[in-house]
């Protein structure tokens, strides 16, 4: 019997998005204050960090086989629009970053990160909707998987942070398959 007990991957993925836009928000209101906007900035970052590892080692593997060639591409092109991503989130988080640098770091990363999201709600799920996925069970992987992460995340020692939130290219997206 179906039950819905659990939530899907799909779901779960939107709403890291409807968190990573309340992030973005919030920064946006906390204008005026450099402190809290540093620490905003490095919350979004993490969020992104952590949301683009369970996309490109749980979710683009299992549905890009699947999908016709049109998904296949939105994949493909998803995962390496997390390239620029991780490039803006560095960039927001390198060096001695003054105020004005880090707000239009955040700034791009928001349109850059909206533009991402709408290709993924609107033509890659539905598409992933329609394929004979257990996207509970997938829920239930991505919930584990980003436990451990976080954990990671919140390690002081960065050495075991580096070893999980490995830079994950196009080139291993390749190596899946
Ligand atoms: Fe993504
Ligand atoms: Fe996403």
């Amino acid at each position: 019997m179906a039950s819905r007990n659990h939530p899907t991957i799909i779901e779960l993925l939107k709403a890291d998005h409807r968190e990573v836009d309340k992030l973005f928000e919030e920064f946006e209101q906390a204008e005026g204050n450099a402190k809290k906007q540093m620490l905003l900035a490095s919350r979004i970052g993490q969020a992104l960090t952590i949301h683009a590892e369970i996309e490109e080692n749980l979710f683009y593997p299992a549905v890009l086989p699947l999908l016709d060639e049109e998904g296949a591409d939105l994949t493909w092109e998803a995962a390496v629009e997390h390239g620029t991503l991780r490039g803006l989130i560095a960039g927001m988080n390198g060096g001695d970053p003054a105020q004005p640098a880090i707000k239009a770091h955040v700034t791009v990363l928001k349109e850059y990160v909206q533009h991402h999201v709408r290709e993924e709600e609107k033509e890659l799920f539905p598409r992933v909707q329609q394929l004979d996925l257990d996207l509970e069970a997938m829920g239930a992987e991505m919930l584990q998987l980003k436990e451990g992460l976080a954990a990671a995340a919140a390690e002081p020692d960065t050495n075991s942070r580096t070893i999980l939130i490995a830079d994950v290219s196009v080139r291993d997206v390749a190596a899946w398959h």
